[in-house]
């Protein structure tokens, strides 16, 4: 008999039938609870909530577990490319060499963006925060390839939109940086390999030809890895419910570089590089920051620390630090903060507050140290998690479509005033 689970309201018994995963993780089916009883379930923040049953990434937050199709995030790190995890994400499999080199033509031949991009990128004032150029700019593509916009159209445009997200992103993220910098923009050049064309576009000058470093490449792949995809997190939720409506897939991903903007989850990065700057700036008073962290009437929280479902570690970061540590060695770079990151992370691994709340570093905490000695500057930190994130989006809204998943809407419990007649303005 399969198993299940009862609940008992106002008498009446109903069996809820528990789902298991391939991971032996286990879920009580509640679909039917509202049929039955007339109660919905509350779960604020979905804590507690499976939005959806996934073949695409293995996480256990208790034992510091993450596979995407099966494979571990620590060798996908240390032997794959990032097009090569893009591949293996959004297509299910790792991808022989023909596959690969066909798969990287295919990007190829979509970096190039309209020229018109120019026209929307030069309305934007030169502060802008590249966050918002690009969701704006991704958004844009469906005005360019109005195909795109039935995502029920057929396989071949749905690839051929993935092909043109992924080859066009990474010319979008380097122009958007450009346009702060009031540099003139630079076509991305073929001859190169995914990252080293991206790179080339962001750091080529008019007066100087960019010059790529394997130990910049190797990282950039590195980082990107580490961020492709971490199953239901806000962004990609964000990203499956609005394709539920059947959006196609820029806007769904657009939707998501929105979500993954804010501090709480993306954004972290750049803001943890301000709050150690300002540490330092403040003479380095750690126990200042550990003591307003802790402290509930204040709103500082010590950025990079704490996951709504690692807790224990995020394996992302453990792999991260040790790059951190190899990357700025290589490159002969010193950065103060690189120290003042690790003392303020083993005081508050040690302090019991931390300890309690099972609050450790997350990916974020050292990946804005990293970018920083590449030559990123703190504001495009959360476009390069986008970047990394790109083919887990991508893989998620796929799945969601294929596997015709329903419009995605929570319920809610009301609180407001009960119904009331209308006043007259006069005698209010
Ligand atoms: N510093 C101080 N206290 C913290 C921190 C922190 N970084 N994170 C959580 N807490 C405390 C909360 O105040 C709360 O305390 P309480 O139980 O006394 O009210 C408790 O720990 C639980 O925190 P919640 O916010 O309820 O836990 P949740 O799972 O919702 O939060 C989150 C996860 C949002 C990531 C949180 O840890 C945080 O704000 N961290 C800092 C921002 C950050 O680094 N975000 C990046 C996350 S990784 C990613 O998205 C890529």
């Amino acid at each position: 008999m399969s198993e299940s689970a009862s609940l008992n309201f106002n008498g009446k018994e109903i069996k809820l039938p528990i789902l298991t995963g391939s991971e032996n993780e286990k879920s009580i089916d509640i679909s039917k609870i509202r049929s039955e009883t007339g109660l919905i379930t509350l779960d604020k923040g979905f804590k507690n909530t499976g939005s959806t049953t996934s073949n695409i990434t293995y996480l256990d937050g208790e034992k510091g577990i993450l596979r995407h199709r099966g494979y571990s995030i620590e060798e996908l790190a240390a032997k794959s490319t990032f097009t090569e995890v893009c591949y293996l994400l959004i297509y299910g499999e790792l991808p022989t060499k023909i596959e690969l080199d066909n798969f990287e033509n295919t990007i190829r031949i979509h970096t190039l963006v309209h020229e018109d991009f120019k026209i929307i990128l030069e309305g934007y004032p030169s502060k802008a925060h590249p966050m918002g150029i690009l969701s704006s700019l991704i958004t844009s593509l469906t005005a360019f390839y109005p195909e795109s916009l039935d995502p029920n159209r057929s396989k071949e445009l749905v690839d051929l939109s993935i092909a043109r997200i992924l080859g066009k992103f990474p010319t979008f993220a380097a122009w958007s940086f450009k346009k702060r910098n009031g540099h003139p923009i630079i076509y991305p050049d073929n001859s190169l390999d995914y990252c080293s064309n991206f790179l080339k576009m962001m750091f080529e000058l008019p007066s100087e030809s960019y010059v790529q470093n394997p130990v910049i490449t190797d990282a950039l792949n590195k980082l990107l890895i580490l961020h492709a995809d971490h199953e239901q997190n806000c962004s990609t939720s964000t990203v499956r419910i609005v394709g539920s409506a059947q959006s196609s897939i820029y806007p769904s991903i657009s939707a998501g570089i929105n979500a993954l903007w804010g501090p709480l989850h993306g954004g972290a990065n750049q803001a943890v590089i301000e709050m150690l700057d300002s540490i330092i700036r403040d003479g380095n008073n750690i126990d200042k920051y550990i003591k307003k962290a802790k402290d509930k009437n204040d709103p500082f929280r010590l950025m990079g620390f704490g996951h709504r479902v690692y807790k224990n570690f995020d394996p992302r970061a453990k792999i991260i630090k040790k790059a951190a540590d190899n990357v700025l060695e290589k490159l002969g770079v010193s950065d103060p903060v690189l120290d003042l990151a690790k003392q303020l992370e083993k005081i508050a691994l040690e302090d019991q507050y931390f300890v309690d709340k099972k609050l450790y570093p997350n990916v974020d905490f050292y990946s804005g140290i990293i970018y920083r000695a590449l030559g990123f500057p703190p504001e495009m930190f959360t476009v390069m998690f986008a970047f990394g994130r790109l083919p887990g989006w991508i893989a998620q809204w796929k799945e969601m479509r294929e596997n015709k998943e329903p419009l995605g809407r929570p319920r809610q419990i009301y609180t407001g005033e009960k119904k009331r007649s209308y006043t007259d303005i006069a005698k209010r």
